[in-house]
């Protein structure tokens, strides 16, 4: 058996929307950091007599069952039965990024027991087809996800920006609600290319988005991207939320942490917020304000979580 731990990542430049399905290949490039403390660690075993998974302790089926054994397959053509032990440290569908950690972890731990030593691009393109965001999960630190151009989808993986210790950020979590979200991201995006008159403008507007951000990690130069960070972020909510029917993932409490963020910014502390397919507020920061910025996030919800750029996958 082989176990592999990984880490979530969060984008800053957003992935919504896929130009193919089949090969989860996605319409535009994005930019992410993956984060510390956060995990998953996942153990598969092809010694076993039939397919079994079991996530933090549960045994699951149904449609979560079938898209891990679906992506064994598909990884492992002609693979043996697969015995999937899982435990997450940190709430599971609810836009914290699970599905990047899960399926890097997966595909990592897979290889592994299948005997395959493969290179981290190599790694990425196969965690792609599990979930787009795990392809970008498969480096620690700043990970750019090319879109690429090949029909085969093989151009399409992440590349490695700068390592953790690049750049001392913190990724600050307010968990405005920890329960699973009602639309998915794979729905939500389907819908959104299929419904939302905004949608062509996203993809057509991207790329002052990530050219802007993959400079600001470069320079570190924070207010660069963080700015670019927030504008790729309520251009993929304004796709959502105008979708038919409609896709609104904030909530008050997300709205008056936007509002408490800019009242930071006004008095001088660098942050910047950006929210994935859930309620919950991801702010970044340089590391030595995060205590300020966690302590005002405190003061609108219960649980606040301070995160430091975390590293690669790693087989235990
Ligand atoms: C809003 O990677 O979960 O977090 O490829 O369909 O599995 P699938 O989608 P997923 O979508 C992530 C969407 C996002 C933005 C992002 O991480 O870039």
């Amino acid at each position: 058996m082989a176990t592999a731990i990984a880490h979530p990542n969060i984008a800053l430049v957003k992935y919504w929307g896929k130009r193919d399905r089949e090969l989860n290949l996605p319409s535009t490039s994005s930019i992410s950091l993956t984060l510390d403390k956060f995990q998953t660690r996942t153990r598969v075993d092809l010694g076993v007599e039939m397919d079994l998974l079991v996530i933090n302790g549960r045994t699951v089926t149904g449609g979560e069952a079938f898209r891990v054994f679906e992506h064994l397959d598909l990884i492992l053509p002609g693979r043996r039965p697969a015995q999937v032990v899982s435990e997450s440290n940190f709430p599971a569908a609810a836009g914290l990024a699970s599905s990047s950690s899960a399926f890097s972890a997966l595909t990592v731990a897979a290889m592994a027991e299948g005997g395959h030593e493969l290179t981290p691009e190599e790694l990425s393109v196969l965690a792609r087809r599990g979930s787009g965001s795990a392809c970008r999960s498969i480096w620690g630190g700043w990970v750019e996800w090319r879109r690429g151009s090949e029909p085969d989808g093989n151009d399409s993986h992440g590349v490695h920006l700068a390592p953790p210790e690049h750049w001392d950020v913190r990724m600050v979590v307010a968990v405005v609600h920890g329960g699973r979200k009602k639309v998915g991201s794979t729905e939500g995006m389907l819908r959104t290319m299929a419904t939302s008159p905004m949608y062509a403008a996203w993809v057509a507007s991207y790329e002052r988005d990530l050219s802007q951000a993959r400079q600001g990690v470069l320079d570190k130069d924070l207010g660069a991207l963080g700015a670019a960070m927030e504008r790729s972020t309520l251009k993929m909510h304004a796709t959502m939320m105008t979708s038919d029917p409609p896709i609104r993932y904030w909530r008050g409490a997300s709205v008056a942490l936007m509002d408490a963020i800019e009242g930071l910014r006004s008095k001088g502390v660098g942050a910047w917020w950006t929210m994935d397919a859930g309620p919950n507020m991801k702010v970044l920061c340089e590391a030595h304000d995060a205590g300020r910025v966690a302590h005002t996030l405190g003061t609108f919800v219960q649980q606040v979580e301070i995160l430091a750029p975390g590293g690669p996958p790693r087989l235990v």
